[in-house]
């Protein structure tokens, strides 16, 4: 990974910080891109005594903002002309009950979780052309299992529940990966998306009730984010994947997703309407 730019989102914490450790060790260049900016400098501080690698940055950004995805993607493009490896790996659970908008009225998680990845991608495009072999690394989740895919119900207006909302963002990110590597065809670039594990993070901590009492049930049996980091790290490094592209991985190994997930029409749909909300027509892939 020596010559090599790679941006991790989410890279402060959990299966990020492990993530960027690791990659770290392997010599890349990293942008770290958080939205905090002390969690940042203390995490960045962590990776530099864990890797020895002090060719680390931080990018500040709240993907819930456009405005601020749009910013920064700028700001990258200018400073980093090639990028070798984008891991969008930034996301959330809501602790809230009740449905939550972003300023453009698109459900939150959906909007974080999806359109983060959406959008920062497509607007890194020219610096992700000049890479030689470039790589975009998608954290997805097995939770893209327990929603039943609606068309016309993509912003979550009916049936919204804290845990639809992030079933219905981590499918959303097989679609895009899908939809994706089609207009790759041809170029540099592959992409492909994956489940980490069951991994015990500081994920589920402002969770409150049931959707708790399950998180908590469930930790004994949880992988540490070291382990949950493995497959982010495999996508992005190895030589074993350079030439594999739109598929969804976990433990290291390909694996099919559900039926939904898999579905081209509904991937180019979800393209379709995610490029009108956060309004790049003509400027993605
Ligand atoms: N943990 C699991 O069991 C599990 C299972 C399947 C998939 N995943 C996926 O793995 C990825 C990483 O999750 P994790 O378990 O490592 O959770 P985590 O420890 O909570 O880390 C999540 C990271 O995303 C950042 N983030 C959240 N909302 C953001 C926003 N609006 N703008 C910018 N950054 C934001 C967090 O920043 P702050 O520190 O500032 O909050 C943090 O850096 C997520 O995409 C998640 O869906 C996790």
């Amino acid at each position: 990974m020596k010559e090599k730019v790679c941006i991790i989102t989410g890279a402060n914490a959990g299966i990020g910080k492990s993530t960027t450790i690791e990659i770290a060790k392997m010599g890349a260049t990293i942008v770290m891109v958080c939205r905090n900016q002390q969690k940042a400098e203390k995490a960045r501080e962590e990776i530099i005594q864990q890797s020895g690698n002090t060719n680390i940055e931080i990018f500040l950004c709240d993907f819930a903002e456009q405005v601020q995805i749009k910013t920064i993607a700028q700001q990258l493009v200018q400073h980093y002309p090639t990028i070798d490896v984008l891991i969008n790996n930034a996301g959330f659970i809501s602790a809230s009950k009740t449905r939550e908008v972003t300023q453009e009225g698109i459900e939150k998680t959906v909007a974080v979780n999806h359109l983060g990845y959406f959008m920062l991608t497509n607007l890194l495009k020219p610096s992700l052309l000049n890479s030689k072999a470039a790589r975009v690394v998608n954290v997805s989740s097995e939770a893209h299992r327990f929603i039943n895919f609606d068309i016309e119900n993509i912003n979550i207006e009916k049936g919204y529940t804290p845990m639809n909302a992030y079933s219905l963002s981590k499918l959303l990110n097989i679609h895009f990966t899908l939809a994706l590597a089609q207009r790759l065809e041809g170029t540099n670039i592959t992409t492909n998306a994956l489940h980490p594990g069951i991994v015990k993070t500081n994920f589920s901590s402002n969770l409150s009730g049931f959707m708790n009492l399950m998180f908590l049930m469930a930790k004994p049996f949880m992988i540490n984010a070291d382990s949950g980091a493995e497959t982010s790290i495999y996508l992005a490094s190895s030589p074993e994947v350079a030439n594999v592209t739109g598929k969804y991985f976990a433990k290291k190994k390909q694996k099919r997703p559900n039926n939904d997930a898999q579905n081209l029409e509904y991937a180019n749909k979800v393209w379709e309407v995610s490029t009108q909300w956060v309004q790049l027509e003509g400027q993605t892939f």
